[in-house]
């Protein structure tokens, strides 16, 4: 399969956006934009994250075994461009506070889940990784959208 029409035809697959943040072993914080986050099991409480062999942070998951789940908020566009972008200080001017496990949960976020790291599983230039669900909160219910390369909102009477 070509790979461009293979990235074509997943962008028809309408997603929420998240930013899944994680440390280092000394606890500094670091975060990438992820779509590929997916509810596993209720009991026990499971989700699953894909992170690209090729992020900045890719050691950074197995060092800490923790990271959180940070559902975008529809104002929070921008967050998503700027944790997708290599190379910048990714945090500076992001407010942010930290919860039981350690990396940071961004304000004004729709939902925070809290995650200890307990398996990765190879996916190709991916690692699954699965994590239990530490802490879950909610806080707010207009998420940010993702379709075909572009951002939504859903409408206002919803
Ligand atoms: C909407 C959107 C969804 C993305 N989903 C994922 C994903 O699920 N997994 C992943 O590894 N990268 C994903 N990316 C790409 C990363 O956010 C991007 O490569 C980021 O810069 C990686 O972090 P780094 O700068 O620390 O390397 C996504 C980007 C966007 C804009």
């Amino acid at each position: 399969m070509d790979p461009r029409e293979l990235r074509n035809v997943m962008g028809h697959f309408a997603t929420g956006v998240t930013i899944i943040t994680t440390t280092d072993k000394s606890g500094k914080a670091f975060g990438l934009t992820a779509n590929a986050f997916t509810s596993l099991s209720l009991d026990p409480p499971l989700v699953l994250i894909c992170v690209d062999k090729k992020v900045d942070c890719y050691a950074c998951f197995e060092e800490s075994k923790v990271f959180v789940v940070n559902f975008l908020s529809e104002d929070q566009e921008h967050l998503s461009k700027r944790f997708a972008t290599k190379g910048i200080e990714k945090f500076e001017g992001v407010v942010h506070r930290f919860g039981k496990s350690g990396p940071p949960l961004l304000d004004g976020a729709m939902a925070h889940i809290e995650c200890k790291l307990i398996s990765g599983h190879d996916g190709g230039d991916h690692t699954i990784y699965v994590g239990e669900v530490l802490d879950a909160t909610i806080a707010s219910d207009r998420p940010l959208l993702f379709f075909k390369g572009k951002y939504y909102q859903l409408p206002q009477n919803n």
